[in-house]
């Protein structure tokens, strides 16, 4: 049966206290809604029709890459209201499923579940079972234990909150049956809205089956209204992909604080140490470590690499057993070969160094290409910019660079040139040559410092 899900994202959020959206906010570094939306495709759905109120502009604009039919719903009058909206796109015999932008972890599984229990005629419901169900519609059933309808916390009698069987929200019904049950919907209940619950006592009116599909896991149901209830779930998500790495065979020091917001593929017996977060698709390979306190986005690090304690790396490639940090900053469009070794307070940007190359203290290397086995000393700054554009340093192989020097670029240091500690370089430096650039040491002898005045 074609199958067309509905997402309801109209809700405004209050309680986020916020100026983003609800279903913007973001869970492991991508909206709420977006997770939503890979389910739904996950599931091949031939339309996913999103409800959108409230912020509905920027929710539209966030998501332009993914295939929408986006439907206002300009005032919220209730769930079943919201689905009715994107009911007239539908055609009866599609099956619909009704899903939540603000439910971020529902799984495939449970929906699939949920679809074939709705079959072609049966009307299919998720359910849990809470300790705690305040707030939650609960399900009624007769004695046989046959659904009989749903009814609202504030609606419900005392011995009705007594319930711990709860609605999720989702459900699944073929589209005839529901536009008929939503075009009879009143809003004569305590909250004064359209609840697309009350279609559970429709269908069992008219001798629809109603099917109850339970799920056992809980965080899978939960929404966001808050952000605690985000942090509650940022949590979940990070432990489901922490437990999935160890069982990949990554070694993880605490898997309690290891972030992912994106994908990693690691390769075999790779350490990562705590407080690790990884951002954008990030590629380890094998026997890699990395140290505390590391923030990776978008790199690819070869094996046998070390990335020890504070090291920012972002959008760059590291070669074969290099060496980095600690407290090292690897910025955008860094090619690094192998057995590199970048060390502390060096931030690298724009620029490739060679096999077994050296910056192993307190430099910028920017915008320049440094060949193979150079030692660049402490404190060296390629000057590249000349506050308009930016300029090449380029530094052949087996070159030396004294420390504190400066190379204004645009420069070149030939092939095993050494320069001499201090340099300000300005003009290329000839391959095989000592250059320095130095003023005259003086001694000025009996000179007597001056003295405080009494
Ligand atoms: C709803 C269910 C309840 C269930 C609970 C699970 C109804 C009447 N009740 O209650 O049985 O236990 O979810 O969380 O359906 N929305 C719109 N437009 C509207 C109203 C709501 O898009 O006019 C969206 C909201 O953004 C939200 C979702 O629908 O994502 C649920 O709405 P909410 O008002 O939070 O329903 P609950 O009272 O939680
Ligand atoms: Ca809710």
């Amino acid at each position: 049966m074609t199958l067309d899900i509905i997402i309801l994202a109209a809700g405004q959020g209050t309680r986020m206290r916020s100026a983003l959206p609800k279903v913007l906010h973001p869970l492991a570094g991508r909206p709420l809604l977006e997770h939503v939306l890979d389910t739904a495709s996950a599931l091949g759905a031939a339309t996913v029709h999103v409800v959108h109120g409230h912020g509905g502009e920027q929710v539209r604009e966030r998501l332009q890459g993914h295939a929408v039919q986006w439907v206002e719903q300009a005032e919220q009058l209730g769930t079943g209201h919201a689905v009715a909206q994107a009911l007239p796109a539908i055609p009866d015999a599609h099956r619909v499923l009704v899903l939540y932008g603000d439910v971020p972890l529902i799984s495939e599984a449970a929906l699939r579940r949920l679809c074939a229990a709705a079959g072609d005629d049966a009307l299919a419901l998720l359910t849990a079972r809470l300790d705690d169900p305040t707030g939650y519609g609960r399900i009624l059933r007769d004695a046989e234990g046959r659904v009989l309808g749903i009814v609202e916390q504030k609606d419900a009698t005392p011995e009705q909150r007594a319930i711990r069987e709860i609605n999720t929200g989702f459900l699944a019904v073929r589209a005839g049956l529901l536009k008929g049950w939503l075009a009879a919907l009143d809003n004569s209940n305590a909250q004064g809205e359209y609840y697309l619950t009350d279609v559970v006592a429709m269908a069992e009116d008219q001798g629809v089956p109603v099917e109850a599909v339970a799920t056992e896991c809980i965080e899978e149901i939960l929404g966001v209204n808050d952000r605690g209830q985000l942090a509650t779930l940022e949590r979940h998500y990070q432990r489901r992909q922490a437990e999935r790495l160890m069982r990949e065979g990554v070694t993880l020091l605490d898997p309690a604080r290891f972030d992912l917001r994106g994908t990693l593929y690691a390769g075999q017996d790779v350490s990562i140490d705590v407080n690790a977060v990884f951002e954008g698709r990030v590629v380890l390979g094998d026997r890699v470590r990395i140290g505390p306190n590391c923030v990776l986005r978008d790199v690819e690090i070869g094996d046998d690499v070390v990335v020890q304690a504070n090291c920012v790396l972002e959008d760059a490639v590291i070669g074969r057993a290099s060496r980095i940090g600690p407290f090292a900053r690897i910025r955008p469009e860094t090619r690094l070969a192998e057995q590199v070794h970048i060390g502390n307070f060096v931030e690298v940007k724009k620029s490739e160094i060679g096999p077994g190359s050296k910056v192993n203290h307190l430099s910028y290397i920017g915008d320049s290409q440094i060949g193979a086995r150079v030692n660049v000393g402490a404190g060296t700054i390629t000057c590249n910019y000349d506050g308009a554009n930016k300029h090449r340093t380029v530094i052949e192989d087996d070159a030396f660079i004294g420390s504190d020097s400066q190379l204004v670029a645009p420069v070149t240091v030939g092939a095993g040139a050494t320069i001499g500690a201090g340099t300000t370089l300005t003009r290329d430096a000839p391959p095989g040559e000592l250059t320095l650039s130095r003023a005259p040491q003086k001694t000025r002898s009996g000179w007597k410092r001056p003295e405080k005045k009494k």
